[in-house]
């Protein structure tokens, strides 16, 4: 049993849809949420940058004993996952090596597609580890930037977003994939105009699923859940504009939320 918090953060409101999960499968954790809207996008900025902020974020979350961090970012995952497991004092759990090993156990035809961050994409992490756990798929990336506006902005469901995603997955027209990994935890916000996009026969592998039940997993066998019986907390926290993360926090999460502003 322990009843400290676990730490997720995101660059902003994709990490939701990781947390999102985690209070799914465990609906007695505490967790404290951080957003890092002042540095976002994390996709545009260089390795060193991202693995910066992401150590900042977590030795604040550190201060305020945690027991777990989740890195509910791909490109930060990518950036400074390595660097963070070998550093922090508690486990650390990123996005990348899950949605892979999802992706590879669905795909029939060994051919998966990957949309991410530009900085997920130059990074081929997810072209590395899937390979790395099956030689035989073959991936193809692709940097959508731009779908990261869309759903900071609150501008998910609209006619430009099905008109952008659209336009943006033609890239994956006579590739024949059969799956297609949401390689930045934005994304999954998207799925409606995802689907629309791509062919009734692709799979879309949300790695924020398989990251919540690693979480799940890690917690369980190392006796690390918390105890129904205790008081849990949910804190929010954005870097950037509290009012507009709560805006959009509202409809991914699908319910209120009360967050704060940091400043680190
Ligand atoms: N949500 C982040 C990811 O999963 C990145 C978005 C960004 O800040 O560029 O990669």
């Amino acid at each position: 049993m322990d009843n400290r918090t676990i730490g997720v953060m995101d660059s902003g409101i994709g990490g939701l849809t990781v947390l999102k999960q985690i209070t799914r499968l465990m609906p007695d954790e505490s967790f404290i949420f951080v957003g890092d809207q002042k540095n976002l996008p994390y996709g545009e900025k260089s390795t060193e940058e991202v693995k910066s902020f992401a150590e900042r974020i977590a030795d604040y979350l550190l201060k305020r004993n945690i027991k777990m961090f989740v890195i509910a970012c791909n490109t930060a995952t990518a950036a400074a996952y390595e660097y963070l497991k070998e550093k922090l004092p508690v486990p650390v759990i990123g996005v990348i090596q899950p949605g892979s090993e999802e992706a590879v156990s669905v795909t029939k035809n060994n051919r998966i597609g990957i949309i991410a961050t530009n900085g997920t994409i130059k990074s081929h992490i997810y072209e590395k580890t899937v390979s790395r756990i099956d030689p035989g798929v073959k991936t193809f990336g692709l940097g959508c930037p731009e779908f990261v506006s869309l759903v900071e902005s609150g501008q998910a469901g609209t006619t430009k977003s099905f008109k952008e995603v659209s336009d943006q997955l033609k890239f994956f027209a006579g590739k024949d994939i059969d799956t297609l990994i949401l390689g930045c935890t934005h994304f999954p916000v998207l799925t409606k105009e995802i689907i629309k996009a791509v062919s009734d026969d692709v799979r879309l592998v949300d790695p924020g699923v398989s990251a919540g039940m690693q979480v799940q997993d890690y917690l369980t066998k190392h006796d690390m859940l918390a105890s129904p019986s205790q008081a849990k907390t949910g804190n929010f926290y954005t870097t950037g504009n509290v009012s507009k993360f709560v805006e959009v926090a509202n409809e991914v999460l699908g319910k209120k939320i009360v967050a704060e502003h940091l400043d680190l």
